[in-house]
C-alpha cells in the first residue's frame, strides 16, 4: 500500500458517492438535493426539508401535512423516559441522549432491519421521537414528567414550546425553525461519516444514529455551540470578549465556533445566515443587542488575528440563548435537527452499500520475538 495516499484526518478524501448534499466551495453553495440550503432556510420550513431529504423532493401540501402529523404524534415509549430518569442528572446531556437513542431500538419490532425502504418509512417517527426526547431532557433530569408534543401546534413550535415551557412568538418559532434547517444536513461531517461507517456493516439505523450522537458530542464538532455560549457568558461584554480571545490565542487555545475543515479560510454560509437570524431576533424581541455586538467583535478579532471565520455554531449559540433554551440542549438540538440528514444517509448507505474498511500506515515496531 502506498503511504502517499494517506491523508491525516481523511482531509480532502472522497469517501462516499451521494445524492443528498454537497459543499460547493467554488460556487460558495451548500447543495441539498439540488437546492441551495440558504434558499431553503429563507423560504421553507424544517418539515419541508425533512420531506426533501427523505423523499428526494419537496413535499406537496398533503405530504407536508402528513409529515408534520407524524413528527408531532410520534410516541416516545414511557420506558425510554424511565431509563432517562434513572441516569445521573449531572451526566452530559449528549450522553443521556445517546442512551435514549440506543434504547429506542428496544421498542421497534423492526429495529434490526437494514432495509432502506423500511428505514425511510420509519424515519419521520424517529425524528419526532428524538425531538421529543431532546425537548424533555432537562425536564426529566430535574425529576419532572415529560410533556408530549401537541398535535395542534407545528413541529417547530412544539419543539421550542416544550423546551422553554412558555408560549412562544411567531418570530421565535421562525428563528428556531431556521436554525433547525441550518443544522439539518451538511454532506459528510464526522458524525455523518460515523453513521455511514456503522451502517456499512449492515447494522441498523439505531446503531448508526447512536454512533452519530457520540461523534457530535465532541467540542471540535457539535459540542462547539455550547462552548461558544459559555465563552460569551464568561466574557459578558464586547471589550471583555476581545481580551478573552486574545488571551486564549496567546495560550495557543482554540476559539470555539471558528474554523471549519471545509470552510477554513471563508465564512460558513450557514453562519452568515444565522447572523441575520440573530439580528432579526434581536429586533423582534427588543433585547440582546449587546450579545450581537459581542459576537461581531469576536468575529472581527478572530479575522484580524487568525484570518479565521465563524462557523454555524458561533451564531446558533446566541440565537438559542435569546430563545431561553438551556445551554445543555444546544448540542442535542443539533442532533435532533441533523437526524433527518443522518437518516437520509443511512438509507442511502443501505441502498448502495459497500463496507467501509480502510488501511493504515504502520509506524510501530516489527520483528519482535516473545521471550527474546
Ligand atoms: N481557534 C484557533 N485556531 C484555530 C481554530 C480555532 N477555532 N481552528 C483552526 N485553527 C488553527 C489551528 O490551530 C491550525 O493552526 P496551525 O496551522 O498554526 O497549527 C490551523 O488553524 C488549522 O487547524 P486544524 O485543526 O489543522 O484544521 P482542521 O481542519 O482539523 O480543524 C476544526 C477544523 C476542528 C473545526 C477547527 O477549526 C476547530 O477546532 N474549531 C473550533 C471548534 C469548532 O468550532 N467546531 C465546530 C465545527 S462546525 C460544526 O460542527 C457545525
Amino acid at each position: 500500500m502506498q503511504s502517499a495516499s494517506y491523508s491525516p484526518g481523511l482531509e480532502g478524501v472522497i469517501a462516499a458517492e451521494t445524492r443528498i448534499s454537497f459543499l460547493d466551495t467554488e460556487q460558495e453553495e451548500i447543495v441539498v438535493r439540488g437546492y441551495n440550503l440558504l434558499e431553503l432556510i429563507r423560504t421553507v420550513g424544517y418539515v419541508d426539508v425533512v420531506g426533501l431529504l427523505l423523499d428526494e423532493q419537496l413535499p406537496d401540501a398533503q405530504r407536508r401535512q402528513q409529515l408534520e402529523r407524524e413528527l408531532c404524534t410520534a410516541e416516545v415509549p414511557q420506558r425510554v423516559y424511565e431509563i432517562l430518569a434513572l441516569l445521573p442528572p449531572a451526566m452530559h446531556a449528549m450522553d443521556r441522549l445517546r442512551t435514549a437513542v440506543s434504547a429506542l431500538a428496544g421498542f421497534d419490532p423492526n429495529a434490526n432491519s437494514a432495509d432502506p425502504e423500511e428505514e425511510r418509512r420509519k424515519a419521520p417517527r424517529l425524528i419526532g421521537q428524538i425531538a421529543q426526547i431532546v425537548a424533555n431532557l432537562t425536564r426529566i433530569a430535574g425529576g419532572q414528567p415529560p410533556i408530549p408534543f401537541d398535535p395542534q401546534r407545528s413541529f417547530a413550535e412544539n419543539f421550542l414550546h416544550t423546551i422553554v415551557a412558555r408560549e412562544v412568538s411567531a418570530a421565535e418559532v421562525r428563528a428556531f425553525d431556521q436554525a433547525l434547517i441550518a443544522y439539518s444536513e451538511h454532506e459528510l461531517p464526522n458524525s455523518t461519516f460515523a453513521a455511514r461507517v456503522v451502517a456499512s456493516t449492515l447494522a441498523d439505523a439505531y446503531g448508526a444514529l447512536t454512533a452519530a450522537v457520540a461523534s457530535l458530542k465532541g467540542p471540535l464538532h457539535g459540542g462547539a455551540n455550547e462552548a461558544v455560549m459559555y465563552m460569551l457568558l464568561e466574557a459578558g461584554s464586547a471589550d471583555a470578549l476581545e481580551r478573552l480571545i486574545r488571551e486564549k490565542l496567546a495560550r495557543k487555545e482554540r476559539i470555539m465556533g471558528f474554523g471549519h475543515r471545509v470552510y477554513m479560510r471563508r465564512m460558513d454560509p450557514r453562519a452568515q445566515l444565522l447572523k441575520e437570524t440573530l439580528r432579526e431576533l434581536v429586533a423582534a424581541k427588543g433585547t440582546g443587542a449587546e450579545l450581537l455586538e459581542m459576537c461581531e467583535r469576536g468575529e472581527a478579532v478572530m479575522h484580524a488575528e487568525k484570518g479565521l471565520y465563524p462557523n454555524l455554531d458561533y451564531y446558533a449559540a446566541p440565537v438559542y440563548y435569546l430563545l431561553d433554551i438551556p445551554i445543555e440542549l444546544y448540542t442535542p438540538i443539533f442532533f435532533a435537527a441533523r437526524s433527518a440528514g443522518l437518516l437520509a444517509h443511512i438509507v442511502e448507505q443501505h441502498a448502495q452499500n459497500r463496507l467501509y474498511r480502510p488501511r493504515v500506515v504502520y509506524t510501530g515496531p516489527r520483528g519482535l520475538r516473545v521471550g527474546a
